[in-house]
């Protein structure tokens, strides 16, 4: 049996992933229901059979290039600690900058928030997390994924949210919001980025959307006129290279005070406009 340290070494099997050393650890923190610092305290720890048998299974998916998130079931999100599966993406931290800036937009502690294709319900359960006295309605089209969300939900406690099967916005009862969120599929069917990386790991439904991946957004935009106050501000995740069409979707469909907020990288990946 191998200890914690020498299971430490094997990022070096992991040439194929950027983050070889961070997912060794993750993973082997998880085999053995510790923290990562735990392992750099105790390196000399010896794995038992059972764990070492584990720990070999994992790395053994990761080099065939599964997500570390699908291979320990959990990925963190605004500290939030969420189950995730292979229903929909994996709450990606760049998703972070939504909730940052509906936040700063929104300062009220009263407020109706809708979340336009919630996944694991990352953005609303932030927002909650944050929020206590907003109502968030989290909308989600696939049912596998709409189940995920409401046990993130419940696991969490945030009975703020209520998580709801809705093709955008066709299930949704007629009301008003002060604030919808969405970060939609966006790539198009052709960027060769979705043969890479944990992306293939991910549904197509969750990642593709027609015209140029701009489809969903525009779909979105116009008919959040409808379901916004006046005043009333919608927030849009992108890709890098669409800020400026999104920007020219929400001012076609009457948007005021469009901009985009660059990531934490300097691209243009939000966009933003009120009613
Ligand atoms: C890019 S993922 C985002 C998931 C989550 N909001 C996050 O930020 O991690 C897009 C989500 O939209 C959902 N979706 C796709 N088309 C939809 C539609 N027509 N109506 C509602 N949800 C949809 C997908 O199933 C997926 O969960």
């Amino acid at each position: 049996m191998s200890t914690v340290k020498q299971n430490l070494a094997r990022s070096a099997e992991l040439a194929g992933s950027d983050s070889a050393r961070l997912d060794v650890e993750v993973l082997l923190g998880h085999v053995l229901g510790r923290p990562r610092t735990w392992l750099y305290t105790w390196p000399e720890y010896e794995l038992t059979v059972a764990e070492q048998g584990q720990f070999d299974a994992l790395l053994a998916r990761r080099h065939s290039g599964e997500p570390v998130a699908h291979l320990t079931g959990e990925r963190e999100f605004w500290s939030l600690p969420l189950k995730v599966d292979a229903s929909t993406l994996i709450p990606r931290p760049e998703t972070e900058l939504l909730v940052e800036t509906a936040l700063e937009l929104c300062p009220q502690q009263q407020l109706r928030a809708l979340d336009l294709g919630t996944g694991t319900g990352a953005i609303a359960l932030a927002l909650a997390s944050e929020r206590p006295g907003w109502q968030i309605v989290a909308a989600e089209r696939s049912a596998d994924a709409a189940r995920l969300a409401e046990e993130n939900r419940r696991s969490l406690g945030f009975d703020n949210v209520q998580i709801v099967r809705s093709d955008w916005f066709a299930q949704i009862a007629p009301q008003v919001f002060e604030l919808i969120v969405s970060n939609p599929p966006y790539i198009d069917a052709a960027d060769p980025h979705l043969e890479q990386g944990d992306v293939r790991f991910e549904p197509r439904s969750a990642l593709v959307a027609d015209r140029e991946g701009l489809a969903d957004i525009e779909h979105i935009a116009v008919r959040s006129v409808e379901f916004l106050t006046a005043g009333g501000w919608l927030l849009v995740e992108h890709g890098w290279q669409q800020a400026a069409a999104v920007r020219d979707i929400f001012a076609a469909a009457g948007f005021h005070n469009v901009e985009s907020r660059e990531d934490f990288s300097g691209w243009e990946r939000l966009t933003l406009g009120q009613k």
